[in-house]
């Protein structure tokens, strides 16, 4: 380590009070991801280790640290939902992530209102002005570089019905900032909300 400089390999520890990994990598949108179990059992959970990966047709994915019950339910049924993490669900979407037992629905747990989807049995979040609704197309045991199972399977899943709340839709453009979306930090508990005052423009250059 150089003074203005710190180095290190995460296979031989940090060193430091917080892995700072996510915080780097970070804001991360937040997976909220609603499920069904195959008893019919409502699960709600958060997870950050999520994103979108492909436009045509819509893919997105998230990384279950461990057997969790949202994985175990997309393993029995193959569909979930992914709902929009806003500012005012800030505290609920919070009180979903709680480490309860599979029978306990966690709508419930975050006071929310479970709504109907139209093309999946796993239920939305009624109060999010945004979801998709998604079948689950791979789940991907990750490896390590000695090719051994790290214990974190990535879900990937196809969107294949999307809520907008019309007044998020400015003459037909979706209008980001309008929805707060709220990001994961690093840390124990930093997030980040969206505001319009983020916003800033670039066009892609044009070659040659
Ligand atoms: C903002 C946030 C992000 C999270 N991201 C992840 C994640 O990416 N992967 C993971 O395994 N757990 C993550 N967690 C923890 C899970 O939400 C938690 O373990 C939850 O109890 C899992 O619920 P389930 O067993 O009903 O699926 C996150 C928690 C919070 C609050």
């Amino acid at each position: 380590m150089t003074t203005d400089h710190y180095y290190y390999e995460p296979a031989r520890g940090h060193g430091l009070p917080h892995d700072p990994f996510n915080a780097i990598v970070g804001p991360r949108p937040i997976g909220w991801i609603s499920t069904r179990s195959g008893d019919g059992v409502l699960n709600l959970a958060p997870y950050s280790f999520f994103n979108a990966f492909c436009y045509t047709p819509p893919i997105i994915g998230f990384a279950s640290l461990g057997r969790k019950d949202t994985l175990r339910n997309i393993e029995e049924t193959g569909e979930f939902v992914w709902n929009l993490a806003t500012r005012p669900l800030a505290e609920a979407m919070n009180r979903s992530c709680a480490p309860a037992p599979p029978e306990v629905d966690e709508f419930v747990l975050a006071g929310l209102t479970p709504a109907t989807s139209r093309t999946v049995r796993a239920p939305r979040v009624a109060e999010t002005p945004v979801a998709f609704e998604c079948r689950m197309t791979q789940i991907v045991e990750l490896k390590n570089t000695a090719g051994g199972d790290v214990g974190v399977w990535l879900t990937l899943g196809e969107v294949v019905g999307v809520h907008i709340a019309t007044h998020l839709l400015k003459d037909g453009v979706y209008d980001t900032a309008a929805a707060s979306p709220i990001l994961r930090g690093g840390g124990p508990g930093d997030y980040f909300a969206i505001t319009g005052e983020q916003l800033f423009r670039m066009s892609r250059p044009r070659y040659p």
